[in-house]
């Protein structure tokens, strides 16, 4: 009987915890619940304010947008008045002529001019009797888009094989030849090794001219430093001959073209050299070399700055340095050196690219065709020049259509060698 008691009232206590559990787990779940709703509660409140962050942000987008398309509409008419300025200023550089901008005795002139002209005609003697320059860029063609963004490509001057040479980058060993610009045009898959040619040592830069079967090109040891000039006959694989090239120190000839060191240019008088000398650095150098030795015959200190030019061309004798921007823009003849002293101010036009707001890598002017090669952001394309003639009545030296300075083009005897 006491047994049932007690066995009674252990059964009642444990009801009695059950049940005291239950209360607490119901308590429990009501807080989570609470919590829960909490949560649900803040989650879209969240929602909508990103909703709402979202149609502010595409409102100011359609803003911008609004605001970028009239900034652009100024942008071209800027542009449109800019040209409208340039035509006019080009008229009137034809029109009057250039007036030097400082004052300086009229007989100091003449004694220079005539000192300047004796001593060109003791040092360089024309090889040629070209008498022509540029007048303007007539005609544009672009033939192809192959490679990278720098080059070099030019077709064989003064062979009648009408042979192109392409030099894809600024660093290689290796050269891809075509037998005509048709056939260079026409190629399928770029530059194959099928028309590949390895050459016997490194080019740098995009200095390389092809001349009457020979590659001339720049090349630079690690350790030697200075830029050599190869001579490569291209048709029994030869190196014909080479020579260290007395520019120092590394320097690019041109601000904008950092890779090059040597420019080699093809006239109708030879073979010639554009880079910066050692002890003049702010301006471009010239040289006139021996095509056959390699001969450093002559050299100039030209006016023409390194400053934003982006590569330079000869025709008969004269440098005709092109110009830039950093942001590439419209590249211009905006210097011109003459080496035989002949060009006067009033005939040397400023002559603008046609527009396409890219960089010329390299421009390679061809005597036989006056054409111009050009490799412009990956684009070879080619120039077509008009020409006039030279004023044979003699004004020295050179003129520089952005400084309008005064003629003081001075020998420079073979100082380097
Ligand atoms: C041309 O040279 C560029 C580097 O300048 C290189 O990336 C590219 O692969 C070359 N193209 C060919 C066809 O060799
Ligand atoms: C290569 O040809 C040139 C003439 O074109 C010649 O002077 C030279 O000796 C030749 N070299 C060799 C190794 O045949």
């Amino acid at each position: 009987m006491k047994g049932l008691v007690v066995l009674v009232m252990l059964a009642c206590l444990a009801t009695a915890q059950h049940q005291a559990l239950i209360d607490y787990l119901e308590r429990r779940l009501l807080a989570i619940e609470d919590r829960i709703s909490l949560w649900h509660e803040q989650t879209a409140r969240y929602a909508s304010e990103l909703r709402e962050l979202k149609q502010q942000m595409v409102a100011q987008l359609e803003n911008l947008d609004k605001e970028k398309e009239v900034l652009r509409g100024s942008l071209d008419s800027v542009g449109t008045r800019v040209d409208r300025v340039e035509r006019e200023l080009d008229y009137l550089e034809t029109q009057n002529g250039a007036q030097p901008c400082v004052d300086v005795d009229d007989k100091l002139i003449e004694q220079q001019v005539t000192l300047v002209k004796e001593k060109q005609k003791a040092k360089y003697l024309k090889q040629s009797d070209c008498s022509d320059m540029i007048s303007s860029i007539k005609a544009m063609k672009i033939l192809k888009h192959v490679g990278g963004p720098k080059g070099t490509w030019a077709k064989d001057s003064g062979l009648g094989s009408g042979k192109v040479y392409v030099f894809n980058g600024t660093d290689g060993d290796t050269v891809n030849e075509f037998p005509s610009v048709q056939d260079f045009a026409r190629s399928q898959g770029g530059l194959s090794p099928s028309t590949e040619l390895r050459l016997p040592s490194r080019w740098r830069g995009t200095g390389h001219v092809v001349h009457r079967g020979h590659v001339y090109y720049v090349s630079r040891s690690a350790e030697e430093g200075e830029p050599r000039v190869i001579k490569y006959d291209m048709r029994n694989g030869t190196v014909v001959d080479s020579a260290v090239f007395p520019a120092r120190d590394h320097v690019p000839v041109y601000g904008l073209s950092p890779d090059t060191v040597v420019d080699l240019a093809v006239d109708e008088e030879g073979l010639w050299a554009v880079y910066a000398s050692r002890h003049d650095q702010r301006h471009v150098s010239l040289a006139k070399m021996d095509a056959d030795t390699l001969d450093v015959e002559h050299t100039w200190d030209t006016p023409c700055a390194r400053e934003n030019a982006e590569a330079a061309f000869v025709i008969c004798g004269t440098l005709y340095v092109v110009y830039n921007t950093q942001q590439p823009g419209r590249s211009r003849i905006q210097c011109v050196f003459d080496a035989n002293g002949v060009v006067a101010d009033e005939e040397a036009p400023l002559v603008y690219f046609p527009k396409r707001y890219g960089a010329h890598a390299s421009l390679k002017y061809n005597p036989k065709e006056q054409l111009l090669y050009a490799w412009d952001d990956g684009y070879q394309i080619l120039y077509r020049l008009a020409m006039k003639k030279k004023l044979e009545f003699a004004d020295p030296g050179f003129h520089s259509l952005t400084g309008r300075s005064l003629p003081t083009a001075i020998l420079d005897p073979l100082r380097q060698s």
